[in-house]
């Protein structure tokens, strides 16, 4: 059957909720996907940016079917050993004291879980995040989400209590005029955001909730010293700083954890589509001094699906193959090599006016042209289309929040051979668009 019927299938039978493309995928394997029609693609989003280990590795399918087989699933009030390892296995490879973990599904989820437990904490209700950032759409993690639009339009009032700083788009700084270099202007931005958190709220914050680098806000990487001077205001204010890296997690950074890029600990880490490697399995990670102060103070929380069995089996053998593979070096070495050749693009085009990011978690601007800065959306309608028609998909959905940023976040077992294919198509892609906009 053709893409063309099945869409026509999904159509009739499926509530559409957001943009589909036509091309209706089936199966994948590393870092290759293929549709219906046959045709292969580069998938250089990593399905929805979580099958970091590629698409059906043989030691992941082989851990799920082995645990289809053994138990799928327990009551709430059970542990089991695959969730056990699970949390202990996360435990190791999280630095310092940062030794336990909830588990859920989502992504959301974790957020959520995160949310109340910094205010059964602190007892307070007020939460501090930047404008741009993205950590879910369920009731409490939307309502610490800073973008607006389709996001909120027709969906009635927010949970109160969220104050929004301004994120460090030093690219396009918020405050116009602003003139300075990189960090300065970074530090101006915090200055703003902690003059409105003071004037907004009681300024004593229950937590922090920060993306390290934003994703859907448009790969905004959180300069270090930022972090380090909010590391610092959390621990005057009593508050909890709290760091989502739903995306950044397990090596995409080129490092274990975004985090580590700043020498900034967080008290609470919540951990999800680098987690599963592709099924929903999301973590909270607390650490030692902040888990007996939940216990003691009763902390509840519980799921239909907490840490079950068959979704630790597939996490533990996601996480084994990161180490096994050396795939956090691997996306430190393959990241190095696409972001240069994605410098050299944005000198030869000047529809790409900024590239940024970590290890294997970059991103691109594509603008009227360099002078200008003016963001060019239907421009990169156009590089991705010609991207998805010759083989590549990037990280650019019609209508999206980021508009004309493009994000490339492969997998991290992508080889350098698979890189350099990928930069072919998006060159030729780019002179395409360049033509297109005179
Ligand atoms: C940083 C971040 N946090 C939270 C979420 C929400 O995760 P989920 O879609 O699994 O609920 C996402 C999803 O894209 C994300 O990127």
């Amino acid at each position: 059957m053709t893409s063309k019927s099945w869409i026509e299938r999904d159509r009739a039978s499926r509530l559409q909720s957001r943009y589909t493309f036509p091309e209706v995928l089936e199966r994948g394997n590393g870092t290759l996907v293929y549709d219906t029609d046959g045709r292969e693609y580069l998938d250089f989003v990593s399905g929805q940016v979580c099958a970091v280990a590629g698409h059906a590795h043989p030691k992941y399918a082989d851990a799920i079917a082995k645990q289809a087989h053994t138990l799928i699933q327990r009551g709430s009030a059970f542990t089991d050993t695959c969730q056990i390892q699970l949390a202990e296995k996360v435990a190791q490879m999280c630095p310092g004291d940062l030794n336990k973990s909830y588990f859920a599904c989502t992504g959301s989820e974790s957020n959520e879980a995160a949310l109340r437990m910094a205010k059964l904490i602190t007892g307070r209700h007020e939460v501090a995040a930047l404008v741009r950032g993205y950590h879910g759409l369920t009731a409490g993690s939307f309502g610490i989400t800073g973008l607006g639009g389709v996001f909120r339009e027709g969906y009635g009032p927010m949970q109160p209590g969220a104050v929004f700083l301004p994120a460090p788009y030093v690219y396009r700084c918020p405050f116009k005029g602003c003139d300075q270099d990189g960090d300065s202007c970074a530090m101006t931005c915090l200055e703003h955001g902690l003059d409105t958190l003071r004037r907004t709220s009681s300024g004593r914050p229950a937590a922090v909730f920060v993306e390290v680098v934003q994703s859907a806000g448009g790969v905004i990487v959180l300069p270090p010293e930022w972090l380090r001077e909010v590391r610092r205001l959390c621990d005057e204010w009593g508050a909890l700083l709290v760091i989502d890296e739903a995306q950044t997690g397990f090596g995409r950074t080129g490092k274990m954890f975004a985090f580590e890029h700043s020498g900034v600990m967080p008290d609470i880490l919540t951990l999800s589509k680098s987690l599963g490697g592709g099924v929903p399995v999301s973590a909270v990670v607390v650490r030692d001094g902040l888990a007996a102060e939940l216990e003691a103070k009763g902390y509840y929380q519980s799921s239909s699906h907490t840490g079950d069995p068959l979704l630790s089996a597939a996490a533990l053998a996601n996480l084994m193959i990161i180490e096994e593979e050396g795939l956090v070096e691997n996306a430190r070495k393959v990241g190095e090599l696409l972001h240069r050749g994605l410098e050299q693009l944005r000198k030869e085009y000047d529809i790409v006016g900024d590239v940024r990011g970590l290890g294997l978690f970059l991103g691109f601007e594509i603008v009227e042209s360099k002078e200008t800065r003016t963001a060019a959306s239907e421009l990169a309608e156009t590089v991705s289309a010609h991207c998805q028609r010759d083989g590549l998909l990037i990280g650019h959905v019609p209508g999206a929040v980021s508009e004309n940023i493009i994000r490339i976040l492969p997998p991290l077992t992508t080889t350098a051979s698979e890189a350099e294919r990928a930069l072919e198509i998006l060159g030729s892609a780019l002179a395409q668009a360049s033509s297109q906009a005179g």
